[in-house]
């Protein structure tokens, strides 16, 4: 099909969304406005980009009739900044954009110039006009719990338990809002890191850098809070190198952390389905492509308005609702090693 009939019908199907009249020429969308701008960071940080968000964002936007013009920025500024160019100069209704370690704040200046609306996607970006995300200070709670139930579990005293904290790259505003809560729980139930390590979403270096607080610990850790199921698989592979299980935190639900999980070597995983996010993100794109100023339930430090999704902490027993919920197979989770465990939980 060619691409001028393509955006002929998905301006068809937009205004149809959008209760626009088809001929009236004053009413039509301006140019472009049929075209969602996306930009994804990298492909590796997590399981999450390519594999969940990309094919749940491009389902809600064309659902709403949207040409979703997905892009990843392979873990690099500079791509991001060229990618975004290139989108703004093809047009772009709205832009829905996940911030690379600070790559999108220059994008949002360009956008707002043109006067497309922008929304921050999973990550906070300044300037943007609304972020919408799981609530990442409750999901820092959840990884706190996991820590303090997976201690009382072990019959483990907290307060003189060696723990070893890590978070996520201080470049994605998020990290900090996820140890922000698991601050505040841990901190409320007494618990004191043996060793911090530096924060970072690389999963290859979460490991190096777990290698090196495990010699510092000299090897006594009773349980490690990490920010995603990427890097708990890394420190996960090295405490299972010393013959340790201990509790571990995580989040995403991917297929490694859930068969952490359901092996009893992670606590717990955050789940925040891509299909709920996504579809936060495409309604609000299309009530703003309306002139519209959704309601937020929430509000950032700088005053950006925040679509709060609730998170949903699970552990073993409830891994089975993420493969209800079409979020996971049991092709993919129940392989040799973790067959026994998935008979146990029901997971089937
Ligand atoms: C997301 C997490 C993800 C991490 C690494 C964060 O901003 O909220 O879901 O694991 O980035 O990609």
């Amino acid at each position: 099909m060619k691409k001028s009939s393509l955006i002929s019908i998905t301006a068809i199907a937009a205004a149809a969304v959008l209760g626009l009249s088809g001929c009236a020429a004053d009413t039509a969308a301006p140019a472009g406005s049929t075209r969602a701008c996306v930009i994804l960071p990298d492909a590796d940080s997590g399981t999450r980009w390519e594999p969940g968000d990309r094919p749940a964002l491009e389902k809600a936007l064309t659902d709403a009739g949207y040409e979703a013009d997905i892009q990843n920025a392979q873990s690099d500024t500079a791509k991001f900044a060229t990618i975004a160019d290139q989108q703004l100069s093809k047009g772009c209704g709205v832009m829905i954009l996940v911030d690379y370690q600070g790559a999108g704040a220059s994008v949002v200046e360009k956008a707002k110039a043109q006067g497309i609306p922008v929304i921050a996607y999973d990550r906070p970006i300044a300037g943007a006009d609304y972020y919408v995300s799981f609530d990442n200070e409750v999901v820092g709670q959840m990884q706190g719990q996991m820590i303090v139930d997976g201690l009382a579990a072990a019959k483990k005293d907290i307060k003189t338990a060696s723990i070893i904290y890590s978070s996520g790259d201080p470049a994605d505003g998020n990290a900090a809002m996820f140890l922000k809560g698991a601050l505040s729980v841990l901190d409320a139930a007494g618990a004191k890191a043996a060793f911090t390590m530096e924060g970072t979403w690389d999963g290859a270096k979460a490991g190096t850098l777990f290698e090196q607080a495990f010699t510092a610990v000299k090897g006594k850790v009773d349980a490690v809070l990490a920010p995603n199921d990427n890097n708990a698989a890394s420190i996960i592979a090295i405490l299972d190198k010393n013959g340790l299980t201990v509790p571990v935190s995580g989040q995403d639900a991917s297929v490694a952390g859930l068969q952490n999980v359901l092996l009893g070597k992670q606590w717990a995983t955050v789940y925040k389905p891509f299909t709920i996010e996504a579809k936060a993100a495409s309604d609000l794109a299309i009530a703003l492509l309306k002139g519209e100023k959704p309601a937020a339930n929430k509000t950032l430090e700088d005053g950006t308005p925040f679509i709060a999704l609730d998170p949903i902490s699970t552990t073993a027993d409830k891994v089975k609702d993420v493969v209800a919920a079409g979020d996971a197979t049991v092709e993919a989770l129940c392989t040799k090693d973790v067959a026994a465990a998935c008979a146990k939980y029901g997971v089937k």
